[in-house]
């Protein structure tokens, strides 16, 4: 049932209460997939970070006189399948794995950014502020880690080799590519 601004609030919560739990996991999954050290490394700080996220979300929960509890959050599930199913379905090279890894931690702090900022509006409206500004940490660490995973993005994506230098005789992209692939 979510019929007013504070329930919709405790809705949320056990969305991200779910979808933390689940980072945690997905981040330990892809910290044990990566080739990178660098970025293996940081996946590893950031199931620690999120760890501690975790624990914060229940603090909220007790500041409103809630017991924690998951509400399964579809977005962050959709996000977890798509890196799964690229890392078992594509055979990918390593270096594209990792470039494809951070990419999807990427995405899954845009999305939890987008739901904390939702998360603080509503808090500072119901006039939860010690529970907002629990929130707004939480949020910082999340921007912090995507500006680091931007950086990371970026270099992985150079170190990826192109079709020229695969060799398999696909066509490049300068000579007409195709995505096609291996069909
Ligand atoms: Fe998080």
């Amino acid at each position: 049932m979510a019929k007013t601004a504070n329930q919709l609030f405790e809705h949320h919560l056990r969305e991200m209460y779910d979808a933390e739990q689940k980072m945690v996991r997905a981040l330990r999954t892809m910290a044990r997939k990566a080739t990178n050290r660098k970025l293996s490394a940081g996946f590893t700080r950031h199931a620690k970070t999120t760890e501690r996220q975790v624990k914060r979300l229940e603090r909220v929960f007790k500041a409103v006189g809630r017991k924690p509890r998951r509400q399964t959050c579809a977005g962050m599930d959709g996000l977890i399948e798509e890196y799964s199913t690229f890392a078992r379905e594509e055979k990918p090279e390593k270096s594209v794995l990792d470039a494809f890894s951070a990419e999807a931690g990427l995405k899954a702090e845009h999305y939890e950014i987008v739901a904390y900022k939702g998360l603080i509006d509503l808090a500072k409206q119901l006039g939860l502020k010690n529970e907002a500004s629990l929130l707004k940490e939480t949020l910082q660490e999340e921007e912090a880690t995507s500006r680091e995973l931007e950086q990371m993005s970026k270099l992985l994506g150079k170190s990826m080799p192109m079709d020229d230098d695969a060799g398999d005789g696909q066509t490049s992209w300068s000579s007409g590519f195709s995505l096609s692939g291996k069909a």
